[in-house]
């Protein structure tokens, strides 16, 4: 009997030493190692337990249930002062940390697309859902892509200076995208249909021309394309854009590069044509917002294409011109100033 009394003996002052110990300790990690000397392979708790096999069998069980009892209890006090120094811990950081977590916070403001790229993107898709390939081509031109291949003879007026800006190296900033089909008919073979948007640049100035702008040109070749194709594209392209109850209109035009040529305008979707005094049309009814025709057989020459077996069309439009009238931005400089009260409306 005193064999077991003293190895409970031992083992309660041994648990009574474990608790004040663990209550001393003020890291995590010190309290770990504190619980190693009792319940580790070499603590306290197992060295008394060696004393185990010297007691008579019978009291063994005894002795083991105690050993159990207070190897359990140092676990859970263990337990407990590891969950209480955690919280310390993290409250010290906290205390120790500049950062004032009670502050509010920034908010990131959501951005917008500018209203020309959403014009440009509204009319990809359309193109690009009929088939058609989306190219781009050089800003910095030769003036043989910009006038010569697009049948401009040499004293044009569009090749003045007042339009055109003439680098020093003898390129041209390109004045249309109509360069772009030149170069793409000269890499591709038909049947063909592309769009290309781009940045083209014009001598010019007020509060509806911009000397830098954007255009998105237009062409399709086969060997059996009419004017009644392209009108059936731009009519849909119009009403893409603008409304399926807009009308559209094509009044005979000039353009070195097609012929016939045309321009085409819509009904003014502000007055329907009932105001006399409308600005938006001038009270005529109409706005004229694209240019186009058929592919004039000297282009084709240009390119090496036999005119006698191909025909196409080809319109290039200014999108500034459209998300002006789509959106009734009445100032051409309002899209390159980056206003955000402006910018702010197309969230
Ligand atoms: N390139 C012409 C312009 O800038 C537009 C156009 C393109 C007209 C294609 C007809 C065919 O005004």
């Amino acid at each position: 009997m005193t064999g077991l009394s003293t190895l409970r003996q031992e083992l309660e002052s041994a648990q009574a030493q474990a608790l004040a110990d663990f209550s001393r300790a003020d890291t995590p990690q010190g309290l770990y190692e504190i619980r190693t000397q009792y319940l580790g392979k070499k603590g306290k708790v197992k060295a008394i337990l060696k004393g185990l096999g010297s007691l008579p069998p019978e009291d063994r069980p005894a002795a083991g249930q105690v050993a159990n009892q207070v190897a359990d209890a140092l676990e859970e006090a263990y337990q407990q002062r590891l969950v209480e120094l955690k919280a310390l811990e993290a409250r010290r950081r906290l205390e120790a940390d500049e950062t004032d977590i009670t502050l509010p916070g920034t908010w990131s403001r959501r951005g917008a697309v500018h209203p020309l790229i959403r014009v440009q993107l509204e009319i990809e898709e359309l193109f690009y859902s009929m088939g058609y390939d989306i190219a781009d081509g050089p800003e910095i031109e030769l003036e043989y892509y910009n006038f010569e291949a697009l049948n401009f003879p040499p004293d044009h007026p569009a090749r003045d200076m007042q339009d055109t800006f003439f680098m020093k190296s003898g390129h041209v900033l390109r004045t249309h995208t109509s360069p772009v089909q030149v170069r793409y008919m000269e890499t591709h073979t038909p049947p063909l249909r592309m769009i290309a948007p781009g940045r083209v640049y014009r001598c010019d100035s007020d509060i509806t021309h911009s000397p830098m702008f954007n255009q998105i040109e237009g062409l399709v070749v086969d060997t059996d394309i009419s004017f009644r194709d392209l009108r059936g594209t731009l009519e849909q392209l119009v009403h893409h854009v603008f409304s399926p109850d807009i009308g559209t209109r094509f009044r005979p035009s000039f353009f070195p590069f097609t012929e016939p040529s045309a321009e085409v305008d819509i009904e003014c979707f502000a007055c329907h044509g009932r105001d006399t005094q409308c600005r938006i049309c001038k009270g005529t009814g109409w706005i004229e917002v694209l240019g186009c025709g058929m592919v004039n057989p000297n282009v084709f020459r240009a390119v090496g294409y036999d005119p006698e077996t191909y025909t196409g069309f080809a319109f290039g439009l200014g999108i500034e011109r459209f998300a002006m009238l789509k959106y009734q931005i009445n100032d051409i400089r309002l899209f390159f100033e980056n206003d955000i009260r402006m910018l702010r409306q197309f969230r």
